[in-house]
């Protein structure tokens, strides 16, 4: 019998808030400049003020954060010209100097951080602390996949070579990729994908999320600060299906690392897929997840409940690792439930910007939309168990949804991944435990899942049998640590391999094997 033995470091973090002071005076500088992000490409774009577009913040639409001016079809074509021009150089480059730009990338996003963080606030809605989490994340991608591409692909691999002749295993870069990226996380995943792909010899065309376009763009912008030739990356804001259309249609796209909804991987697989003469593409795609949690009743209810307030509310819940349904087992049940409505019940929402803000807004009017309609309807059948309050003074010129708790049957009466603050709870009694991990296993996501107990093989049992990416025990089961937690899932949350992990960069090379009889 054991229990969680420590916070783990997330956790520890978020309640030390007063090293955000000096951070934050320095954000003042970036509260108010207002930003234009235009397509950062291998040739000069000119001004076109009918195709930009006004971006504001979600915690207040009233104040603005700049424009975005969107690709034209015909400047992505071109892009994607430039990018194949430059793919043997880039590839021809040793892997030393292609690790310095990651590294001088981090370096430059630890001297940016507080206008990285202000933009992630008001474009993204990201609280402070969300923010210096992902901006730390990217800072680790670009160190981590540095040190592993200098680890293994610095040089050929010798062979043996009992027939008399020698033999080399040479690794090199796929061609072309186009990095399609989400808006929660626009440092970390924007960045990682990126940096991913350059470091193992590849070009890229990254088309960062709509709502996230002017934090990406200065990201790319340090990047090339950082060293990194110009048609190597190139940066193609715009809207999914324009844009994405016509990088997945273009037959020299050798390959997408994408993260977003599953219905896209899937339509991106399809569009990749009817390409006639276009090389057989690689898809890696990190998509949605139904996940869950399982609660004993040998667990501690207070630790769970501060484990699934984390899990479920932490960014709004707009974590694709984010809990979505809790089994409670039925004799511990009414205890979770109590200390969870205290608990959301002292939440509160308003202006990512400040410190005393538990929850921010969903990123836009469309997300808060959908995760209305679900509300009402389960509202409507008299589910729900607890709602945080929502100060209209805080929240009234933004989108925000108040985090929300409703008993369900189960997890399959979902229809599908709610991406926001809604958490769904289903009782269970122990002779029930078969058909639990059936039906979580049973609706094809494998993201992230919990188990708090206190009886060791039960939980070890529960994680040997539920098919996913990454399990907790006894803590919440968001913010895996790159190198530390690999992060990805499995069925149709999505191909692997798992960011952050020694296996990533292997899916964004070639081998070649070359025999020599000489
Ligand atoms: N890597 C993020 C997390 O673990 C993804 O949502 O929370």
């Amino acid at each position: 019998i054991y229990g969680p033995k420590r916070p783990n470091s997330r956790g520890v973090n978020l309640n030390v808030r007063s090293h955000f002071y000096p951070l934050m005076e320095k954000m003042a500088d970036f509260m108010d400049k207002q930003y234009l992000a235009k397509p950062l490409l291998a040739f000069d774009v000119a001004d076109d003020a009918a195709n930009t577009h006004e971006v504001t913040s979600p915690f207040d639409r009233r104040q603005r954060v700049g424009h975005v001016q969107w690709t034209t079809n015909e400047q992505a074509a071109k892009a994607v010209d430039a990018a194949w021009e430059a793919f043997p150089r880039w590839e021809a480059t040793p892997v030393a100097e292609r690790a310095a730009v990651l590294r001088r990338l981090a370096e430059l996003m630890e001297d940016n951080m507080a206008e990285l963080m202000a933009l992630c606030s008001r474009e993204g809605g990201k609280l402070l602390t969300d923010g210096v989490d992902e901006i730390k994340e990217a800072v680790d991608f670009c160190r981590y996949y540095a040190m592993r591409a200098e680890e293994s692909l610095g040089e050929p691999i010798e062979l043996p070579g009992p027939t008399g002749e020698s033999n080399r295993l040479i690794l090199g870069g796929k061609g072309v990729f186009a990095a399609i990226s989400p808006w929660n996380f626009p440092v970390a995943i924007f960045c990682g994908q990126i940096v991913a792909a350059t470091v193992t010899g590849n070009t890229v065309l990254a088309k960062p999320a709509e709502q996230t376009s002017i934090v990406a763009h200065r990201v790319i912008e340090l990047l090339y600060e950082a060293g990194l030739p110009r048609d190597v990356v190139q940066l193609l804001p715009g809207d999914g299906p324009t844009v994405g259309n016509v990088l997945t249609s273009d037959s020299r796209i050798t390959g997408v690392v994408f993260t977003g909804g599953t219905d896209t991987a899937q339509v991106i697989n399809r569009a990749l897929a009817a390409r006639e003469n276009a090389p057989l593409p690689t898809l890696i795609a990190e998509t949605g997840g139904m996940n869950a949690m399982i609660v004993d009743s040998t667990a501690l209810p207070e630790q769970v409940v501060v484990d699934v307030v984390q899990s479920a509310f932490q960014s709004a819940g707009q974590r694709c690792s984010a809990l979505r349904v809790l089994y409670l087992q039925d004799d511990v049940a009414d205890r979770v439930i109590t200390i969870l409505q205290g608990a959301m019940n002292e939440l509160r929402m308003g202006d990512p910007r400040d410190l005393g803000t538990d929850v921010g807004p969903v990123i836009d009017e469309e997300a808060r939309k959908g995760l209305l309609e679900h509300i009402e309807r389960l509202k409507a059948e008299n589910r729900m168990v607890a709602e945080s309050p929502m100060a209209a003074e805080h929240t009234q010129h933004g989108t925000f949804v108040a985090p929300v708790a409703f008993v369900i049957d189960s997890i399959n009466s979902l229809t599908r991944e709610q991406f926001g603050p809604v958490l769904h709870i289903v009782r269970y009694k122990a002779r029930e435990l078969d058909q639990v991990i059936k039906d979580i296993n049973g609706r094809g996501y494998g993201l992230t899942f919990g188990v708090h107990s206190r009886n060791e093989s039960f939980a070890a049992e529960i994680a040997r049998n539920i098919r996913v990416g990454n399990v907790y025990i006894n803590r919440n089961i968001i913010g895996a640590v790159v190198g530390v937690q690999p992060f990805g899932g499995q069925g149709l949350s999505g191909t692997g391999p798992k960011a952050g992990g020694p296996h990533y960069l292997q899916r964004f090379i070639t081998e070649k094997t070359v025999t020599n009889n000489t």
